[in-house]
């Protein structure tokens, strides 16, 4: 697989793009505006800016590896989604990015949050967004986070599993409490992405299985519990999905689950959610679509679909965008420590440009075999554009940020450079692999950083040793 999408095998209309040292090299100092927040341009001085400031101003205050968010453009790109998918609810899935002050902008644009933790929980709340407006999910949600979610209020708590429904029940009837609930099913769909972010298809850990009539059993489960308010199916078919074919069949399939369940119960069921999962570009090659037309296109195949059901009442309809908000807006920063020409065969060569940071503030290309995007941020260069691949300080050879991106010949010590699409599970997916101190994330808005998160220090980490002994 090159890239998570594995291009042109599942989707008609992308091509597979020819690897990246079969292309015509670009020109170094261009930037690919679909892969860069919006604010991001190359000054007459050829340093990157974003959110109006130079990056050599912003590694100069925070230093690198960091995590750079553009503020403007996460909040526009919520909006976006919103303005989109009017008529619907739209929960920005915080797994992807959650720190008090993203809770605060999705609050302040007027989303909902899906969490799926009670620690999500926690931060979701203390950055003000409402518990209302809150969906809980998780396949292993233990006791004491159902009970937090039950007594905070949240809005509603998706369940994936048949016992986690009597848990739930019994939770609320001892407090004399009534929780919303949607029941997670498996549509049966194979998202055509990675294995491990796929999550519809039948063999795997999430949700209730449709074929197998246990989607079916949990709704059943759920209308009898006195203290659960059942309000619909919630499906989520994986990510980093470029085309509406994935949604198009959980769509005809819950829609037949939520026909069966009125057939059999005389209940129509008021809502329905079809998750998140919307791809953006790592890549050039990558072609995402708008929220637009994902909305429209999954309007319009919810309306066909009740139509042929016979079902009068569309319900309301809700998605969980994560990185399609939050993944764009933001970069990670690095610094250059060695440049290395490595002998692949006579006369072949690879460049390795290793870099201060790797797999633990960014593990997507080693879990995933995600691709990534480069350019060296701190200047421009007249020189040729030479194949690298950026890696990291890791003690591991897969430990690849960037597998091939053409990058300045002349690269070399002390350059920095920006990878676009890092504000979505890098810093959420972080550890301290190698004892690696986890990297600040700041946010840039004319031309005032904010940190939104310090960069973790020794003394953090030290902190948690409880062995440690500074004097011993
Ligand atoms: N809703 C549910 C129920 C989910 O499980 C997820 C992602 C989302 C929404 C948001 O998906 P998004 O729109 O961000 O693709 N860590 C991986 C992907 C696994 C995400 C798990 N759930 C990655 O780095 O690609």
């Amino acid at each position: 697989m090159t890239h998570m999408h594995v291009a042109g095998a599942i989707h008609a209309d992308t091509v597979t793009p020819a690897p990246k040292w079969l292309q015509t090299p670009v020109d170094v100092n261009a930037l690919d505006p679909k892969l860069w927040s919006r604010t991001v341009t190359r000054g007459a001085d050829g340093v990157l800016r974003v959110g109006g400031l130079a990056v050599s101003e912003i590694v100069d205050r925070v230093e690198t590896p960091a995590y750079v968010i553009d503020e403007l453009d996460f909040r526009a790109r919520a909006r976006e989604f919103r303005a989109a998918f009017d008529g619907w609810d739209v929960f920005y899935a915080a797994k992807s990015f959650l720190c008090t002050t993203s809770a605060r902008w999705i609050a302040e644009e007027g989303l909902n949050m899906d969490v799926c933790s009670g620690n999500e929980l926690t931060v979701a709340l203390a950055g003000g967004m409402p518990a209302e407006r809150i969906g809980f999910h998780g396949n292993n949600k233990t006791v004491a986070e159902l009970t937090q979610a039950v007594e905070v209020g949240v809005g509603r708590i998706i369940v994936d599993s048949l016992t986690e429904i009597e848990r739930l029940q019994e939770i609320c009837a001892e407090r004399q409490v009534r929780v919303g609930v949607m029941v997670r099913v498996t549509a049966g769909v194979e998202a055509h992405t990675h294995e491990y972010i796929a999550t519809a298809h039948e063999d795997q850990k999430f949700g209730l299985s449709i074929t197998g009539g246990q989607a079916l059993e949990g709704l059943l489960a759920c209308h009898r519990a006195p203290d659960l308010d059942l309000r619909g199916i919630h499906s989520h078919i994986g990510s980093q999905i470029f085309e509406v074919a994935g949604f198009e069949v959980a769509i005809r399939r819950t829609l037949e689950l939520h026909k069966e369940f009125l057939d059999r119960t005389g209940v129509d069921l008021p809502e329905l959610d079809l998750g998140g999962g919307f791809g953006i570009p790592y890549i050039s090659a990558d072609r995402p679509r708008s929220a637009e037309y994902l909305a429209g296109a999954m309007e319009a195949l919810v309306r066909r679909e009740c139509r042929g059901l016979e079902l009068t009442n569309v319900p309301r309809l809700s998605v969980e965008p994560g990185r399609a908000i939050s993944g764009t807006p933001g970069m990670a920063l690095y610094r250059v420590g060695t440049v290395k020409m490595v002998d692949l065969a006579e006369g072949v060569q690879r460049c390795y440009v290793s870099v201060d940071g790797g797999m633990s503030d960014n593990i997507r290309p080693a879990l995933y075999g995600a691709e990534y995007s480069a350019t060296v941020a701190s200047r421009r260069s007249d020189a040729g554009p030479l194949l690298c691949r950026v890696v990291g300080k890791h003690c591991e050879s897969g430990d690849i940020l960037v597998r091939d991106e053409f990058l300045p010949a002349d690269i070399t010590p002390g350059d920095v450079i920006a990878v676009p699409g890092a504000g979505a599970y890098s810093r959420s997916m972080a550890n301290n692999y190698n004892h690696a101190l986890k990297p600040p994330v700041v946010s840039v808005r004319d031309g005032e950083l904010t940190t939104l998160i310090r960069r973790e220090t020794m003394a953090d980490l030290l902190a948690l040793d409880a062995g440690y002994a500074p004097d011993a």
